[in-house]
């Protein structure tokens, strides 16, 4: 069978694809499909912001099966590429103290920062993380007036960044020495606007 026949056999299986929100329903779901996805192990601290809907987000399920999921959470415009310092995956003191010295008459724009998005190895190039990354978007703008879409990618990750790009995202700058205990430690920041 040639990779062309098998993609579209996929892709017509793949009809039946469910995009569910993140729930304490499906936590466990998204903990076994995130520990396999990343390399790094998100703590129940994370879990717990998930839990209490300050990080959100979705899980693809296909047969019965979770195979992708992305998280993100509301920040202040901009955050990502004007805060000078370090802030670990929760950031919410951080965001709150930037956003009451930036935005101290409450006016506070806002954006969706993308945390994680991941698919499973055996269901790659088939739009899952395209129909999740929309999925996301389209929850956040319900939500909240968002301006834009921020994430941060690792130089070297050439799926993620031709992924982004073909989304539309546009690298904004780079970061050196962003992530920690990775071989590929700097980042680039990227933007979509809305
Ligand atoms: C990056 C990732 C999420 C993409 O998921 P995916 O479901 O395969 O992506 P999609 O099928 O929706 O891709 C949409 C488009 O993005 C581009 N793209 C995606 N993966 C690509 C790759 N490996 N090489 C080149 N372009 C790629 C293509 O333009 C693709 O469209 P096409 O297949 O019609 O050419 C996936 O490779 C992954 O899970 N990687 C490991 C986790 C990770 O690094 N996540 C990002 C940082 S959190």
């Amino acid at each position: 069978m040639t990779s062309v026949v098998h993609q579209q056999l996929r892709k017509d299986e793949l009809k039946s694809i469910n995009m569910q929100s993140v729930s304490e329903d499906n936590l466990n779901l998204l903990e076994d499909i995130n520990s396999k996805l990343f390399p790094i192990k998100y703590s129940p601290k994370f879990y717990k912001q998930v839990l209490l809907g300050e990080i959100f987000g979705r899980l693809c399920l296909f047969n019965e099966e979770c195979i992708g999921s992305i998280l993100g959470r509301f920040q202040p415009l901009n955050f990502t590429n004007d805060y000078k310092g370090n802030f670990n995956t929760a950031g919410a003191k951080e965001m709150n103290e930037f956003a009451e010295e930036n935005f101290p008459e409450n006016r506070n724009p806002q954006e969706l920062y993308v945390m994680t998005c991941g698919v499973h190895n055996k269901y790659r190039r088939l739009g899952i993380a395209k129909k999740l990354l929309d999925c996301i978007i389209k929850d956040a703008k319900e939500a909240r007036d968002i301006k834009q879409v921020t994430l941060h990618v690792q130089t070297k990750n050439m799926a993620a960044l031709n992924f982004y790009f073909n989304y539309g995202f546009r690298s904004a700058k780079k970061i050196t020495n962003y992530y920690r205990n990775f071989d590929d430690c700097d980042a680039y920041i990227m933007t979509y606007k809305l």
